[in-house]
């Protein structure tokens, strides 16, 4: 049982005692029922308190049970709440911390609720590719009008109890108490004990929205804002039948709803992102007891572009920064722009006035050294250059205190030789931030052979202090993610050479749901940063494949939105793009002087060799043991490359089309005389899960 039964008073106290959220795993649901059941039988008892232990009432679902047969097992969620309607002494939910999901539809099973104020409330259901499943869209717009309980239903997103309780004819809660829950909640039960008829949810009728077309408008927002998103338009389906149907038969539609969705591609995709992140934290040979550094004060060194993200992200979360800098002028203009960031912040109502100011307080600048030996941490963000790079950890080595962390955000260089040129290369680490860092939730934790167990368990911590989602990659060109981004642009690169436009191209990748084609990526991340690893990679490896489009762009300035030209054209001013003549006279000429003849391509084979690429160098990346598991490079994707989240990454996306039909592919794509056949040699991990109907996650 991971409930306990306590009588105080003549007041029956059930606990949810499951930590770390009190899930509503089976022991949970079953100690509920049995509780019941013990106040029933007992003369003694008047009334019923259920109240979370530790710090919230409950998070809903057992996360560890998904997929397990005990998840089924009776009594389930909804026959908790049926005995808890149908108990013959009042209930009251005595709600604190967090109430969402299936918790919050347990609490609206309820006959009263008395919450603390700060309690988060939230059906996130949507989240996960679902909706509620034991009532909470009939329930909710019966105690919080329609309007709001859509928009809670339908992004997910909690709410703070103190905000609810002011909503105007709100019966979702009878009391916020301020105080010790507790015995306000006892003291509550004992006032309400003899009231006849209990109040029920159930009994309550659903108000007309205000606005007739709620639904309708409901519907069109979220088919722009959730583009893609089956589960927000679902939500809308449910809480609009809470109008027109008895309660009853709503919880029978939105069951129906819940079951298709559970078995639904995005369901599953959602969930592995929900799940791949919490994946991604752990490091196989790394316990989850390993003692780790105390990291208070940060140092940066360089207060350029990322830099200066960097420093926000542990202002942002209260560590203090010291930023170090050449020359006062490169730290006036890093400390500016910081500034101004957060001044657009508080100008648009997202930072408050005194919280940018505590902020700032946080900031101290240097030019010494000296000023830095104390930090617990320090992340060089100076030039891609392994000399200066090199020179800066010399110096590192030289002042940092022991024990301190030595962070390298490079985005390209060898973190085992930027380990090796310190004595102390098991402090050193990579930490590979994207820009803007103080915004991309993706942090690559660069692992190098040298880099210390308890420096991995620690820079793991901190970046969920700094909210980053960190995955974890082993030393190699580009890392996890920019070595299986390449792929991707040498594909569109190939495909505009033998006869796709760069429209098309992008196109047809924003239809599949990136965020943006890869024509557009590179107009706006700067085509001359491809160009100039190009050239020095390919210089090294004459016998690779690849086309010269990318190039011919380049040699004609065309830079990308920051010059007002790239793949695209650009006006002064904007961000549309505009497609472009000479783009695609450079292009007809790369592909005449190749004598390739053009060819139209389908939408089908553009996104299949676009996705596939990834896989296949992703397949050679888990072979490798650069990534400790596939999840973690859809992590990567979801998180830093604007893949969409409701395929899950391209793991997968693989995955779900099945790994022999994606062998089978390539091998296709082997075929092909302008592509690199090389390339689409399926990598043998790939070849070996797919003959024994294995899967990559
Ligand atoms: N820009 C990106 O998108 C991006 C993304 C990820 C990683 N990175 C990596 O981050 C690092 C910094 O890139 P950036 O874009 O911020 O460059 P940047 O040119 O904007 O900034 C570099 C800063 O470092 C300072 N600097 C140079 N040498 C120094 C030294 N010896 N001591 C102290 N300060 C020094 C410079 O004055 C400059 O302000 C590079 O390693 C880069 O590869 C960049």
């Amino acid at each position: 049982m991971s409930t306990s039964y306590q009588v105080t008073d003549g007041v029956a106290v059930i606990s949810l005692d499951n930590p770390p959220v009190n899930g509503l795993g089976h022991g949970t649901r079953a100690g509920v029922v049995d509780g019941l059941n013990k106040a029933q039988a007992d003369a003694g008892v008047q009334a019923v308190v259920i109240i979370g232990s530790g710090k919230v009432f409950c998070g809903g679902a057992d996360i560890r049970e998904f997929g397990s047969p005990s998840a089924f097992a009776a009594p389930d969620l909804q026959s908790v709440i049926d005995a808890l309607e149908g108990s013959s002494k009042p209930v009251v939910a005595a709600i604190h911390g967090v109430v969402m999901g299936g918790g919050l539809e347990l609490a609206l099973g309820c006959h009263y609720r008395v919450v603390s104020p700060g309690t988060q409330v939230a059906l996130p259901e949507v989240n996960l590719g679902l909706v509620p499943g034991a009532g909470g869209t009939q329930r909710l717009p019966r105690v919080l009008g329609v309007e709001t309980a859509l928009q809670m239903i339908t992004t997910g997103m909690s709410v703070l109890s103190d905000k609810l309780i002011k909503t105007p004819g709100q019966k979702l809660f009878d009391r916020l108490v301020d105080g010790d829950l507790l015995s306000s909640a006892i003291a509550f039960a004992k006032d309400v004990a003899a009231i006849r008829p209990l109040p029920c949810v159930r009994q309550l009728s659903v108000a007309a929205p205000a606005e007739a077309d709620v639904f309708t408008k409901a519907r069109a927002d979220l088919a722009k804002t959730r583009r893609h998103l089956e589960a927000p338009q679902h939500c809308v389906d449910c809480v609009e039948a809470a109008t027109r149907l008895d309660l009853d038969a709503g919880i029978r539609f939105e069951r129906e709803v819940f079951v298709k969705l559970i078995a639904s591609d995005q369901a599953r995709a959602l969930q592995h992102a929900f799940f791949g992140e919490r994946a991604a934290s752990k490091i196989p040979d790394v316990p989850a007891d390993t003692p780790l550094r105390k990291v208070d004060k940060v140092a940066v060194i360089g207060a350029g572009t990322m830099g200066g993200g960097i420093a926000m992200c542990f202002l942002n979360a209260g560590v203090p920064v010291v930023l170090l800098e050449m020359k006062q002028e490169a730290i006036d203009r890093g400390v500016g722009i910081i500034r101004k960031n957060y001044e657009a912040q508080v100008s648009k109502g997202k930072l408050a006035q005194d919280k940018y100011e505590a902020r700032m307080a946080l900031l101290s600048t240097t030019l010494d050294y000296a000023a830095i030996a104390q930090a617990d941490m320090v992340i060089e963000a100076v030039f891609e250059d392994l000399g200066v790079k090199s020179t800066v950890f010399k110096k590192l080595d030289e002042v940092m205190k022991p024990g301190a962390i030595l962070a390298s955000n490079t985005s390209t260089l060898d973190v085992d030789k930027i380990a090796e040129v310190t004595q102390r290369p098991g402090d050193v680490v990579g930490l590979h931030f994207f820009s803007p860092a103080n915004v991309m939730r993706l942090l690559e934790v660069v692992r190098s052979k040298h880099t210390a167990k308890d420096v991995m368990a620690t820079v793991m911590q901190v970046a969920k202090k700094i909210k980053k989602i960190a995955v974890v990659s082993g030393v190699c060109d580009g890392f996890i993610g920019n070595r299986m981004f390449e792929q991707y642009t040498r594909q569109a690169f190939f495909l505009v050479e033998e006869g796709a436009t760069v429209q098309q191209v992008d196109q047809a990748a924003e239809k599949f749901g990136f965020a943006m084609g890869p024509f557009r990526v590179g107009d706006l991340a700067g085509n001359d940063i491809g160009f100039a690893i190009r050239k020095r990679r390919y210089l090294e490896k004459p016998e690779v494949r690849y086309s010269k489009v990318g190039d011919a762009i380049c040699e004609l300035g065309r830079f990308g939105q920051k010059v007002g030209k790239g793949w695209y054209d650009y006006e002064v001013g904007k961000r549309e793009p505009v497609p472009s003549a000479e783009v695609q006279a450079a292009i007809d000429k790369v592909r005449a002087d190749k004598g390739v003849t053009a060819r139209a391509i389908s939408d089908e084979e553009i996104v299949a060799r676009l996705v596939l690429s990834m896989v296949n160098e992703g397949a050679h990346i888990l072979q490798e043991g650069i990534a400790n598991r596939a999840s973690d490079l859809d992590m990567v994707y979801l998180s830093g490359y604007g893949f969409p989240v409701w395929r899950g990454g391209p793991m997968l996306y693989a995955d779900m089309l099945g790994l022999p039909k994606v062998v089978e592919t390539m091998q296709q794509f082997k075929q092909n005389p302008h592509d690199d056949a090389a390339f689409w040699e399926p990598a043998p991990l790939l070849v070996k899960l797919a003959a024994e109907g294995k899967t990559f996650n």
